[in-house]
């Protein structure tokens, strides 16, 4: 990987390396992609604070979320599939991420399993839930993790109808994938992907495995969603959940304050503000616009994690100044995965570290407690330690 430097290079890598289908899949957003583009497009309207002549010789990008101790403020975020981007993928990405200190999350649909990756790694990892109708399934897929040790559960709440994603449809994506006279050049010309695929632990949904019949390709996943992902989901559920799970609890896929406050009510340990890489609600707001008012409406009590359009250590800078506690990633790490396996995961997890580590540097900010709205042109120091100076005055 001597001439990647960013992680638009490696995209530019996966897109040759991984079949269409399967590159798409992990590109693209929902319907005109209008909430895809604009968390990028807001990200980069944030103008940074440029500050000189500060020592920042001991810098550090050491933190903690959810009481986890963490080596930078990066966690990589749930990813349905992702081990069709490269066979095992899921347990390459694990392995990649705890070699480098940060908390790997894996997806109830993830193609390898609970067990697979708990089986390959040393440390535990976080794990995604969709709660589906069949509550018997939930509560069964709790207990696994459970045994697996995962130290936080993520639940995904912006998902309880699928937002239509046009070029899954186009390209007639299937899991496990098959040739057909329209992608057999394609695949032939990705022997790498195709060999990783064949000698993979498996071909399908892993987690989901002697549950579900008909998952053999997009369209039934689709038709699946529909009558399992439940629309009829609610509060209600989240209080279910908060009992049955004993662990951390993090509610994944908040914009509004009000539900955020919703969720610190019912026992979110913490919540990622999030529109899922803008591929649900086309036409929501890009992630970071909606992240000051619910990291002002939670305060210091609750931790709020951030993800959807980082793609630099700038970006992480941005929303870590805006309230953030850490970033999740999707696509950077997908795309490393894509282009070269376990390595490829490290390569985006070290551009990123690097890059905000940089970027504090030149903002004149050594530790990530100090980051706050100072280092925005335009931003303000943020309340909480106003609010503990005035305790001790008192
Ligand atoms: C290919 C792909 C699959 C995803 N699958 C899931 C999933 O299974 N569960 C989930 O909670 N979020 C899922 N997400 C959303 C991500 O967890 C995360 O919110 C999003 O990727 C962040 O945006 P970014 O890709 O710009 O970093 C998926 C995202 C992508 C790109």
């Amino acid at each position: 990987m001597k001439n990647v430097t960013c992680i638009a290079d490696l995209r530019d890598l996966a897109r040759r390396k991984v079949p269409r289908a399967f590159f798409d899949y992990a590109d693209s957003g929902s319907y005109n992609e209008e909430t895809l583009r604009a968390n990028r497009a807001d990200l980069e309207g944030i103008k940074l604070r440029q500050r000189v002549l500060v020592d920042v010789s001991a810098r550090s990008l050491a933190t903690t979320i959810v009481g986890q101790k963490v080596a930078a403020p990066l966690v990589l975020a749930p990813i349905g599939l992702c081990g069709m981007q490269r066979g095992n993928g899921e347990i390459l990405a694990a392995q990649a991420a705890y070699e480098a200190g940060i908390p790997f999350t894996l997806s109830t649909m993830s193609i390898c399993s609970i067990e697979d990756v708990a089986e390959a790694t040393r440390k535990p990892f976080w794990f995604q839930l969709y709660v589906i109708r069949d509550r018997g399934f939930s509560k069964e897929i709790l207990s696994r993790a459970v045994a697996a040790k995962c130290s936080a559960l993520v639940l995904t709440v912006d998902l309880q109808v699928l937002g239509q994603r046009h070029r899954d449809i186009k390209n007639g994506m299937t899991v496990p994938p098959q040739i057909r006279l329209k992608n057999i050049i394609d695949v032939a010309t990705k022997p790498a992907w195709a060999w990783s695929i064949l000698t993979g632990k498996r071909k399908t949904f892993g987690n989901l495995a002697g549950h579900v019949k008909g998952m053999d390709n997009v369209n039934e996943l689709a038709k699946w969603v529909g009558s399992q992902f439940d629309p009829a989901l609610s509060w209600k559920d989240v209080e279910w959940i908060k009992k049955i799970w004993p662990g951390k609890l993090i509610l994944k896929g908040i914009l509004d304050a009000d539900d955020a406050k919703t969720a610190v009510k019912l026992g979110a340990d913490a919540i990622v503000v999030s529109n899922h890489g803008g591929r649900q609600l086309d036409g929501a707001p890009s992630s970071i616009s909606a992240l000051p008012k619910v990291a002002d409406a939670l305060g210091s009590g609750t931790e709020v994690l951030f993800d959807g359009g980082i793609r630099t250590g700038s970006d992480m800078m941005r929303a870590l100044a805006l309230g953030a506690r850490a970033c999740l990633v999707g696509r950077p790490y997908i795309y490393g995965l894509g282009a070269g396996g376990r390595p490829g995961v490290a390569k985006a997890i070290d551009i990123l570290k690097s890059e905000l580590s940089v970027t504090m540097a030149l903002t004149g900010t050594n530790n990530i407690k100090d980051i706050d709205g100072r280092v925005i042109v335009g931003g303000k120091e943020s309340k909480k330690p106003k609010k503990k100076a005035a305790r001790k005055r008192r």
